[in-house]
Formats: structure tokens, sequence, C-alpha cells
């Protein structure tokens, strides 16, 4: 029960990594609140038939008012709060040369400035217990300039190319680096883990030829990630801090 006593906040909880970071820290003993734009009624039931402790908050995740009554509420209902893990986010795909500004503009808020918001919101609860663990989710594509090719096939441009994407996962990934420092002295730890290709909804388009660029041979699957966040939720990780961790079966290394 590596999370026992601890209370964790996840947003995207109804997404497939959302709800297997819910399930996995249920069944190591954390209480949680579940947040998500609209209920979460499926997932939290779910975590509740594990024997979870679980509230629900309906949030979007660009609205301070709407994540400060997540974190009161998660307060009000278990007396402290341990853990935040951002895995809100959207996905947009295209070319670079055709990206509408309005579509930039919605994917750097909800990835970027929402995940910022979330991590403020959580500071001065975890600074009064002089504890905290906060797990953001970035990406490979925040690392590797994008997966397509479109020397070999254009086709791959349109279908998997997604520049505001990669550019709000860096920004997470540097903000991660940012918020270790300023809050490791509070007993606060902040990290990120980078999945490559995971098999969810966000990829159902994703090219094959692209998945056969992944040295394991497979996409990824939302549990692994999911032990990934554990790994780092975890009193134990307690010297990591500022990590990005990569979860990718080998398609990217730094
Ligand atoms: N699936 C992948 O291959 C992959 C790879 C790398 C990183 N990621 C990241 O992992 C996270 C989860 O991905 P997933 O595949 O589970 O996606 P998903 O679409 O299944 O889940 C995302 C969840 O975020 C929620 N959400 C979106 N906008 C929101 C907002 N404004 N406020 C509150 N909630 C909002 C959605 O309702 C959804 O439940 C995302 O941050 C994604 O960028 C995914």
């Amino acid at each position: 029960m590596r999370l026992r006593n601890r209370v964790a906040l996840v947003t995207g909880a109804v997404g497939a990594i959302g709800g297997a970071v819910a399930k996995a820290f249920a069944q190591e003993g954390a209480a949680l609140c579940l947040a998500d734009r609209a209920g979460t009624g499926g997932i939290a039931a779910e975590v509740a038939a594990l024997g979870g402790r679980v509230i629900e908050a309906a949030l979007d995740v660009t609205r301070r008012a709407e994540i400060d009554a997540a974190v009161a509420a998660t307060l009000a209902a278990f007396g402290r709060l341990d853990i935040l893990v951002n895995v809100a986010g959207i996905v947009s795909m295209g070319p670079a040369a055709t990206l509408a500004e309005t579509e930039w503009d919605r994917v750097l808020d909800i990835n970027l400035k929402g995940s910022f918001l979330c991590c403020q919101a959580v500071i001065p609860a975890m600074r009064a217990q002089r504890y905290g663990r906060i797990v953001n989710l970035g990406s490979i594509i925040g690392k590797n300039g994008g997966n397509p090719r479109p020397w070999i096939d254009p086709a791959e441009q349109t279908r998997a190319s997604n520049v505001a994407y990669g550019a709000s996962k860096a920004g997470v990934h540097a903000m991660t680096f940012f918020l270790a420092r300023e809050l490791a002295a509070d007993g606060i730890t902040v990290n990120a883990v980078a999945p490559g290709p995971i098999a969810t909804a966000m990829t159902t388009d994703f090219p094959a030829a692209l998945a056969a660029m992944i040295p394991v041979g497979r996409m990824g699957r939302a549990e692994e990630v999911a032990e990934a966040v554990l790994f780092l939720a975890a009193e134990t990780a307690g010297f990591i801090n500022g990590e990005v961790l990569d979860v990718n079966g080998g398609m990217w290394a730094d």
C-alpha cells in the first residue's frame, strides 16, 4: 500500500490514463478527488468498488475558480491533499503551416496553463503540510519534434503532427523543472511522465507506420503510464525531483 493515508487529486480522470491512475492509486490506498470536465461517474464507481474513498469534481482546468473549488472540496472531505496528478489534456492534429491561431491558443490553454493553474492551487495546502507530490503528464512530443516523417510520407503530417501539442508539453516539462526547484524546500517534489504513443482515444488514428517505429513493437498501455505516475507519487520517490520520466518503449531516448 504505497499511498496509504495519502490524498490525491487527479484531473482528466475520465480519460484512459487518468482512469488508470485513479484505479492504481485506489489499489495503493489513496483517497481520491477525481476531476474532469463533466461528471466522473463511471470511474468514480469503479474506484469505490475497489474500496477506495472517492469524491468527484466537475472542473475545467482553464478555470481557476473551479479548480479552487475542487481543492477546497478535497480538503473538506479528507483533511489534506498530498498528491496532484495533472492528466487533463487535449490533442490537435495537422500541419503547422495551416494551424489556426485559435487552435494554438486552445491547446496551450488547456495543456499548459491548465496544468499550471492546478499546480498553483495545491501549493498552499502542500506547503502547510510540508509534503507534496505533483506529477504532470508531458509527452514524447514535447521532446522529439513530433513523430511524422513528411519527407517519407506527407500523409503522416496531417494524421500525426501536432506542433501546438508538442509546444504545450515542452512547456509542461519546463514548468516541472521550475516548480521542482521552487517547492523542494517545502517537502514538495514535482516531476513529469512523458509517454510515447499509448493506445487510447487520443491515438486512434496513429499511423501504423509510426507505431512500427516503437522498439518494443507495440503501443503503450494506460496502466503502464499509471505505474510510472505511481512510482513518482509515492513517498519513497522523495529524492527524485524535476525529472521527466520517459514511458515510450524506447521510441525516444534522452
Ligand atoms: N494517449 C497518448 O498516447 C498520450 C501520449 C503522451 C501524453 N499523453 C497525455 O496524457 C494525458 C491523458 O491522455 P489520454 O490518452 O488518457 O487522453 P483522454 O482523451 O482519454 O483523456 C483526457 C481527459 O482530459 C479531460 N479534459 C480535457 N480537457 C479538459 C479540461 N479543459 N478540463 C478538465 N478536463 C479536461 C477529458 O475530458 C478527458 O477525460 C493527456 O495530458 C495527454 O496529453 C497521452
